[in-house]
């Protein structure tokens, strides 16, 4: 039996798109977890498109899994992270932003 739903570690530091693909032809939702921790926030990349739209890196992390289609599992202890964290249905990726974040995978 096909699972709805496989968790798996997710970040632009961990883009794979063969996995991404794999997981799409198999109708299976990809869920990612730990997208901070495998994540340099200070990453020039992340600033810049961050800068571009008025938010935190942090945020564009999350929002590069949403213009993915992947589901992403943020944790915070902290109440206004909490909060940033969910306001990123104001904003959106480029194609290009999406692909220089998806590039952060090959350093
Ligand atoms: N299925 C599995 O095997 C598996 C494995 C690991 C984790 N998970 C799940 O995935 C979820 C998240 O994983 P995780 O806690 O490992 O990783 P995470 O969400 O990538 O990292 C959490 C860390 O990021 C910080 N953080 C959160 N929001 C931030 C922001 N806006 N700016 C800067 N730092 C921020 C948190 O600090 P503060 O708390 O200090 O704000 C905390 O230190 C958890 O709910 C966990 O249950 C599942």
């Amino acid at each position: 039996m096909t699972p709805e739903v496989n968790q798996v570690s997710w970040a632009p530091s961990r883009y794979d798109a063969a996995v991404e693909a794999g997981h799409r032809e198999r109708g299976v939702v990809l869920e990612g977890y730990s997208p901070f921790k495998n994540t340099d926030l200070a990453d020039p990349v992340l600033r810049e498109v961050a800068d571009a739209h008025g938010v935190t890196p942090a945020q564009v992390v999350l929002r590069w899994h949403v213009e993915h289609g992947v589901v992403v599992i943020p944790k915070s202890a902290t109440p206004e992270r909490i909060r940033a964290n969910l306001a990123i249905a104001g904003f959106a990726l480029s194609a290009d932003e999406v692909a220089r974040v998806d590039a952060l995978a090959r350093g």
